[in-house]
């Protein structure tokens, strides 16, 4: 069952997110994409702001494709590995704001959200696109969106790096409005699961800024920055030690189990702990230690169930059966609880994730949906930022990557993780020095615990000492009744409209 189509099913899980953009896009954005151009930092780094776009789920980066430069603003995914633009002649950047409200909320004021709000390329108008590969672009995912269409060639700009010849796809047919840079393994490109090759990989956008020597080695790091926050950064080809607090520590990729290839971010996760002022609770799986992706392309982060539902235990969330999605009050965000990821065994970096980061607004205003029912009875409803998966890829998504300063070494497959500095004003940028180099200012775990998926041996029940402290300190009374989840889960209702709304 050694399959190069194994590559796909990792790359169109990984592309979740499109769900969730399916679901949430609803309102109108009223911030502007951020235009602002960073300059050159240092010979061998470049340094683009990336834009917290909440409604859409995901971080945008502003670049220019083509001769004369034509600007788009596309969804930075650290989970897939091809760029991909939306064609100004696709219907979905075509379609005009229907009449009526149907969208709901603020988007039925405007219209805004509809067409290619973040731009689309108009082929015709660059003179320096030609076509390599006609018709034979083609990517879908799981909650059905796709895009297609053919591969060309054209000079592209991101953070101030200028590269000619950058192999992408054109989304002649597609239904998502805006396009993405994905600056994954080239070995995850569509075309690869495609053709069932893996000869066929293009050397996508960070192995072509390392070949023409615009950064010296195929590596970059990414801070997402708070929640709240509106901007992060992704920096090319070295570490800004000013982003991170404490130390950098520095653990293997994994490679993918069923190709024996490095393909994703896989990273083994081997601890998660729930720390609350009441207390602290180890929580086990069978399944440690487990491959986790590292996706910035997903907004929410997947944990097997038998993990996720101790996780929702602790801080008393409620599954839903209709959405299949575990959700909180939106009081929770002020919950002083924390959970602790640890990975590759006990000498390895260990990541906290605070509750304000994973209580996620549905909507706003007055398109808040409450809690029709149960303990939490008239209470704001918010997503909650870990969610459950059957089987592999389990992702970290952005509700997790927030909390870390993390940089991708696809040279040496190695990742390195620190605790970020939410909102750091200050700037220190070290470049990798050559082709190959090791993190600057990491360090390296020793005796790592490889994923495998399932060591097996036994598991313990947690005592739940930490639950009573996540909840009361969010002000949410009473203490939740976990026997009470099955029938609260299949009593309550929620109908999803395509605005994303919920209609009880
Ligand atoms: C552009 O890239 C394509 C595909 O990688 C390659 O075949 C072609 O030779 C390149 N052209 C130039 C002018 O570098
Ligand atoms: C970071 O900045 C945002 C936006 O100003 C703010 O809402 C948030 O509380 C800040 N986070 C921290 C940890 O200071
Ligand atoms: C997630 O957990 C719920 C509640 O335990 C379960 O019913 C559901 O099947 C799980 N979903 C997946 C995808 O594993």
């Amino acid at each position: 069952m050694k399959s190069v189509a194994t590559l796909a099913a990792g790359s169109l899980i990984a592309s979740i997110a499109h769900a969730q953009v399916v679901q949430f896009d609803i309102a109108k954005k009223t911030t502007q994409p951020n235009r602002q151009r960073l300059s050159k930092r240092e010979a061998t780094t470049y340094e683009e702001t990336i834009t917290n776009e909440k409604q859409r789920g995901g971080y945008f980066a502003t670049v220019s494709v083509g001769s004369p430069a034509q600007k788009l603003t596309l969804q930075l995914d650290t989970g897939s590995s091809d760029i991909w633009v939306p064609s100004s002649s696709s219907s979905v950047c075509t379609k005009s704001a229907p009449s009526g409200g149907s969208r709901g909320g603020d988007g039925a004021e405007s219209g805004e959200d509809e067409g290619c709000t973040l731009g689309s390329f108009d082929s015709k108008k660059s003179s320096s696109m030609t076509v390599v590969g006609k018709n034979i672009f083609s990517i879908s995912y799981v909650d059905g969106s796709h895009s297609k269409g053919d591969y060309f060639t054209d000079d592209f700009e991101i953070g101030g790096a200028k590269l000619t010849n950058v192999t992408m796809g054109l989304g002649v047919d597609t239904d998502i409005p805006y396009g993405l840079v994905g600056v994954g393994y080239a070995l995850n490109e569509a075309i690869v699961a495609d053709t069932q090759r893996v000869s066929s990989p293009y050397k996508n956008l960070p192995v072509q800024m390392m070949e023409e020597g615009l950064i010296s080695t195929n590596a970059y790091s990414l801070w997402l920055n708070d929640l709240d926050a509106s901007t992060g950064q992704i920096l090319f080809g070295g570490v800004d030690t000013e982003k991170y607090e404490g130390e950098m520590s520095v653990v293997n990729v994994q490679m993918d189990s069923q190709t024996g290839a490095f393909t994703s971010f896989i990273v083994s996760m081997t601890s998660l702990t729930a720390n609350s002022p009441s207390g602290s609770d180890s929580l086990t799986t069978r399944q440690y230690p487990i491959p986790v992706v590292l996706d910035s392309g997903t907004t929410l982060s997947y944990l097997p169930t038998e993990l996720a539902v101790q996780v929702w235990r602790e801080v008393g969330a409620v599954w839903d059966t209709y959405t299949q999605m575990a959700y909180v009050p939106c009081g929770m965000e002020n919950s002083k609880g924390t959970f602790e990821f640890g990975f590759a065994g006990p000498n390895g970096p260990k990541i906290s994730v605070d509750m304000t980061e994973l209580v996620l607004d549905i909507a706003e205003g007055s398109d808040v949906p409450k809690f029709q029912s149960g303990q939490y009875k008239g209470q704001n409803i918010c997503q909650f930022g870990i969610q459950n998966f059957t089987s592999e890829p389990f992702l970290l998504g952005d509700t997790f990557l927030r909390s870390a300063y993390v940089v991708y070494d696809l040279e040496n497959n190695q990742i390195g993780m620190a605790k970020t500095d939410f909102n750091s004003t200050k700037s220190n940028i070290v470049a990798f020095p050559s082709k190959g180099a090791t993190i600057p200012s990491g360090t390296v775990v020793q005796n790592q615990v490889a994923a495998t998926g399932d060591a097996g041996g036994s598991v313990a029940q947690p005592t739940y000492a930490a639950s009573k402290g996540f909840q009361s300190a969010a002000g949410i009374v009473p203490a939740f009744e976990w026997a009470q989840v099955a029938v609260i889960g299949a009593t309550t209702v929620f109908m999803l409209a395509g605005s994303g709304l919920f209609f009880l």
